[in-house]
């Protein structure tokens, strides 16, 4: 694969600062450590750096000749709450944190790309390494841009990308249209009748009640949304009581709605909350019901999407790059960027031959460190591709 020769030469260093930010995993708003290396990194190659947007957010920008056109990348920096089961050398050394999506890896490929860019200046006009925080559900791409991102940094087009597991290393996808699911957070709160378990007829029992609510909105996606249009309802979680000889009084339920239409969106609420409030009612319980939208779905620009193509094109061969394919029911935050700026938001393969592949969010999941020049040339080759020298 033709990867930019300079920045294959530099995969080890890559490999380093991203098993080091492996190790050293942070949650949302909290990448401290994380956005001070990346900021030292972009100023000791010369990279004006702007710390301290949505929180942690750095906008690293980089001038070179007089044209003032302008292009942004966009990097995800934050790992997740869970705990990272897999034993080698740069695992989590930060206990209930791990980098499980590999935003540790599209951290240091954009690092990679600054790092050549910044030594060749072999383009003309300004590129904008954006940093953001808390893309796993913290909404740090929003953040940035109600502070005000693209005002300060103004660009043509924006670009970020994501790993993919199920995609071989060597294929890239740039496709045109919506990408990533709209993602949206539920709370029911079912409130009964406490009392003792021996004692049914006596209480309302929230646990039963929260059982039939979970198998009724089950029917919500496979009955009344439109079969050619895509939904999905998880519930993801059901906590009640606190002994086994006590019915308890309340029951929580959690959950999310990925959807993939602003129509169907705005379908699930109403339908949802008919399901849940009725059939609470008709075991004489009260439910609440909190819903709340999420990330609206990613929509790539066909003009930003037929750039990015021609530059991955130009890394993994025009044969590997996918025009074409279903969109993930996934969320993204980068979709605020993206209604903002003409953008696109590519997937680079990533997936394994000498391990197992485990899906990103999963304990096991590791980011394949082959890739790191491929990324990191994509954006080199694209910035070089947009602003070129005249
Ligand atoms: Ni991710």
């Amino acid at each position: 694969m033709p990867v930019i020769n300079r920045i294959a030469a530099d995969a080890p260093e890559l490999t380093e600062i991203r098993r080091d930010l492996h190790a050293h995993p942070e949650l949302g708003f909290e990448e401290h450590r994380t956005s001070a290396i990346v900021a030292e990194k972009l100023e000791s190659w010369g990279i004006k750096v702007t710390r301290g947007i949505a929180t942690t957010g750095v906008v690293g920008s980089l001038k070179v000749g007089n044209s003032d056109r302008a292009i942004g990348i966009r990097a995800d920096m934050d790992a997740l709450p869970m705990s990272e089961w897999n034993n080698f050398e740069h695992a989590s050394k930060n206990p209930g944190k791990m980098h499980a999506c590999g935003h540790d890896g599209h951290t240091t490929m954009l690092l990679g790309a600054a790092k050549y860019l910044a030594e060749t200046k072999n383009f003309d006009g300004t590129i904008h390494f954006i940093f953001q925080p808390a893309e796993e559900g913290g909404g740090g791409g929003r953040v940035m841009v109600e502070e005000g991102l693209f005002d300060r940094f103004p660009c043509d087009f924006v670009f970020g990308l994501h790993n993919d597991g199920t995609l071989p290393v060597g294929t890239m996808t740039a496709v045109s249209g919506g990408v990533c699911a709209a993602s949206d957070t539920f709370k029911i709160t079912i409130t009964g009748r406490g009392g003792h378990a021996a004692g049914p007829h006596r209480s309302i029992d929230p646990v039963v009640i929260g059982s039939h609510i979970v198998i009724a909105l089950q029917s919500v996606v496979s009955r009344r949304v439109n079969p050619l249009d895509s939904a999905v309802l998880s519930i993801t979680q059901f906590h009640a009581g606190s002994a086994s000889n006590i019915i308890p009084e309340t029951a929580w339920l959690n959950g999310t709605v990925r959807t993939l239409l602003p129509d169907v969106q705005d379908e699930m609420e109403p339908l949802m909350r008919q399901v849940i409030e009725n059939t609470a009612a008709a075991h004489g319980a009260v439910a609440e019901f909190e819903y709340k939208r999420g990330y609206p779905p990613v929509v790539n620009s066909l003009e930003a999407t037929e750039r990015a193509a021609k530059a991955a094109a130009k890394i993994v061969g025009v044969e590997h790059v996918l025009r074409e394919r279903r969109p993930g029911m996934g969320g993204e935050d980068f979709s605020y960027m993206a209604q903002k700026v003409p953008g696109c938001f590519v997937r680079v393969g990533q997936m394994h031959t000498s391990r197992e592949n485990k899906g990103a969010h999963h304990p096991l999941y590791e980011f394949n460190d082959e890739i790191l020049p491929l990324g990191a040339s994509l954006w080199a080759t694209l910035v070089e591709q947009e602003l070129p020298r005249e």
